[in-house]
């Protein structure tokens, strides 16, 4: 028999180590906040830590303390209820623990025939989401690590599907494919674009920066020197919250035979809120959308929701072969892996699944709604401050202000010295060219006494 245990056995420390590793999460979710932490610099790290990887290791006990003591307290925790910058994020409880479930249970989440249980739940999960857009029954897709890569596989997807109804291919004498969006729209569809090597095509915003229709119509028809086969609409832009006018939006791309992909990665959460359903009217005329859990559906990282109204296309699109594969092809079942650009997949759509199927989705649409009334209750104590003031009402979670007069190197001064006081994590941003703050609210826990902290700290 030949068997090597050094690294598979379980004895004594191991189990020790179990219970410290419980005891760690059990605190970690307990301390609420949990410090709020920052970074270290490469050369402060590598003093701190000494050299971690050697011949003979360093045990479980001290790689662990290297952990707990030197290197998390490096990183900032971003479900902290002032870390308001970027976009945050915020685990249920039931999300955290679960994923240590995820990770202890080796399910290979590509295949239905290795993860069919997981997956069942996943496509329940993702059934949820596409029926708050009102997508058909047969909607579907996968879960993915993040809207970058959700994009990147609707997008692909779009151009598969535009290439076969059309019969051509970029490179055969066709003119050179594009994709539209605004300047709002994500970095991510940028990059995309990049990856696929297409270009973008630039629709002009509104005053607020919003693709809307009407301008949409009046760009495309200027356009003769390349085939526009997509638009991307975002489902609350990062940088101002806005949802785009998706209703217009699908309105001029169903004239033209174009696919829509609302890139819902931040905003998208807010389908599950009653009073956010409404904002998205249009959505379900798309023809995809991804919505990141990790965002704002209080999911650990790292978390996407990728769905297809027609997910045949992206599994024509998208799915691989190979002869160690063609056992699974036979079978026709439902494989993650055929949805997007990806394969060997944890199956990162369960913390999200166990915490909703725990808690029910009533206690979804209070715990999103936090975020919407938040940010509106912000807007008001910004306008009740002197010296702030207001950029736009806030649609969704996110709020834009300026104090007035100052620089960017104001703003950052500021924002650097707030987090070394560990009060609060927010950073300035641009907005049509100024230097300005954006808060980002996610987080249920955050309190109206956390703005006005924050407020106080700029008077
Ligand atoms: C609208 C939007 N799209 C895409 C992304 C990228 O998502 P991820 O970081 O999960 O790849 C983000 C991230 O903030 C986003 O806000």
């Amino acid at each position: 028999m030949i068997k090597d245990p050094s690294l598979h056995k379980f004895d004594d420390r191991t189990e020790l180590l179990a219970h410290r590793i419980f005891e760690y999460v059990l605190q970690r979710i307990r301390m609420s906040p949990a410090p709020l932490d920052g970074p270290l610099t490469p050369q402060q790290l590598a003093e701190a830590t000494g050299t971690m990887i050697t011949r003979y290791g360093l045990g479980y006990d001290d790689t662990f303390r290297l952990f707990s003591d030197v290197l998390a307290p490096a990183c900032i925790s971003s479900d902290h209820p002032r870390y308001l910058a970027f976009v945050p994020t915020a685990p249920s409880e039931a999300s955290t623990l679960f994923d240590l479930v995820v990770s202890a249970s080796s399910i290979y989440g590509d295949w239905w025939l290795e993860g069919a249980g997981a997956i069942h739940a996943e496509n329940e999960t993702l059934r949820w989401l596409a029926g708050l857009a009102g997508f058909p029954a047969g909607a579907g897709g996968a879960f993915v690590s993040g809207g970058t890569l959700g994009n990147l596989a609707a997008l692909t997807t779009a151009r598969d599907t535009w290439r076969r109804k059309h019969d051509r291919s970029a490179f055969d004498g066709g003119l050179p494919l594009a994709i539209a969006a605004a300047a709002s729209a994500h970095s991510s569809v940028r990059l995309a674009a990049k990856v696929l090597d297409i270009d973008l095509v630039a629709v002009p915003g509104d005053e607020r920066g919003r693709l809307t229709g009407d301008a949409l119509r009046t760009t495309l028809a200027a356009v003769t020197d390349r085939e526009v086969f997509a638009v991307v609409a975002s489902g609350g832009a990062t940088n101002t919250g806005l949802i785009d006018d998706l209703r217009g939006v699908v309105e001029v791309a169903g004239e033209r035979g174009m696919w829509v992909h609302v890139d819902a990665a931040y905003g998208g959460a807010a389908l599950a809120s009653s009073i956010g359903r409404p904002l998205f009217a249009g959505i379900e005329g798309a023809d995809s959308f991804v919505i990141d859990p990790h965002k704002w559906l209080f999911s650990p990282f790292d978390c996407a929701a990728l769905v297809y109204r027609q997910p045949a296309l992206a599994r024509q699109a998208l799915t691989q072969h190979a002869e160690y594969l063609e056992t699974l092809d036979a079978t026709g079942e439902w494989n993650p892996s055929d949805f997007a650009v990806h394969m060997t997949r944890r199956v990162r759509g369960l913390p999200l699944w166990f915490s909703l199927a725990a808690h029910g989705t009533d206690a979804y649409d209070r715990a999103v709604t936090h975020g919407i009334l938040l940010a509106k209750e912000a807007a008001r104590m910004i306008e009740a401050t002197a010296g702030l003031e207001l950029l736009m009402e806030p649609q969704l979670s996110v709020v834009l202000f300026r104090k007035r007069g100052w620089t960017a190197e104001q703003y950052q001064a500021w924002s650097d010295d707030l987090l070394a006081r560990q009060i609060a994590l927010v950073v300035p941003t641009v907005y049509d060219g100024e230097s300005v703050l954006r808060l980002c609210f996610v987080n249920p826990l955050t309190t109206t006494d956390d703005i006005q902290l924050i407020l106080t700290e700029l008077t």
